[in-house]
């Protein structure tokens, strides 16, 4: 059986935008150094627990979400501080390697590929690039739409929007994969089937631990809506 999404046409699965922080790589810890070393500067508070607060949150938003109800400083200030601590990331992102790509994901890439199934990456991420040619996963990805192509963050659909249109397909031929609350959201605006990875994604179509659990037969029966693989993988 097939449901259709778009009144009338069928979709396919043609195409898959994947969130990449948290997704197909492991940034966190090194969020976190960098975020770590500028609140202790500053005598802010923080710890992993904030830490993940700030998935899938853009640069300037996570920092005000550090100050907290603390008084922000004057805009000048406030910039300097995201700058520090985006020089610091980039210092620590020269270390990633193919080492840093999650279980599984390079090789649910290369299925896609196999397949004749576009890949993209949708990251609120400006150094999204970098870490997808230090990680080898440009090898497999057709597009990246990151925190440079884009004027709203997530929730806002945008940065997946982009994805689509840079693998030239049409969001209901797409599923989006995301580890981000805010990220789910995003890919439900864009008219997309949104799978959720890992524990703060649960509230999407289909829920899985880590990408290694998808297959590309799972994401085309998700788009064809065969009921019984929604919020059952
Ligand atoms: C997201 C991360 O992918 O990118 C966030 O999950 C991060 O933690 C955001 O703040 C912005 O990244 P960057 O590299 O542009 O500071
Ligand atoms: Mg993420």
């Amino acid at each position: 059986m097939t449901i259709n999404k778009t009144g009338g046409e069928t979709c396919r699965l043609r195409g898959v935008v994947f969130d990449l922080d948290g997704v197909l790589v492991v940034t966190d810890r090194y969020h976190y150094q960098a975020w770590k070393e500028l609140a202790d500067d500053l005598g802010l508070p923080f710890d992993s627990k904030i830490n993940h607060q700030l998935r899938g949150v853009s640069r300037e938003e996570s920092l005000q979400r550090i100050y907290g109800s603390r008084p922000l400083p004057p805009p000048e200030e406030f910039k300097a501080q995201c700058d520090r601590k985006n020089e610091r990331y980039k210092e620590l992102i020269r270390q990633m390697d193919e080492n840093d790509v999650l279980e599984g994901a390079a090789e649910l890439l290369i299925q896609l590929r196999d397949a004749g199934v576009k890949s993209a990456v949708a990251s609120s991420s400006k150094n999204a690039r970098e870490v997808v040619e230090r990680t080898g996963l440009h090898r497999y990805i057709d597009f990246v739409a990151d925190g440079n192509s884009i004027t709203r963050a997530k929730p806002d659909p945008q940065v997946f929007l982009v994805a689509c249109e840079g693998i030239g397909c049409r969001p209901c031929e797409c599923v989006g994969v995301e580890d981000a609350e805010a990220g789910v959201e995003a890919i439900r605006r864009a008219g997309m089937v949104a799978v959720g990875v890992g524990a703060q994604a649960k509230d999407a179509d289909c829920w899985v631990q880590t990408v290694g659990d998808l297959s590309v037969d799972l994401l085309r029966r998700l788009v064809e809506r065969l009921p019984e693989n929604r919020k059952n993988c």
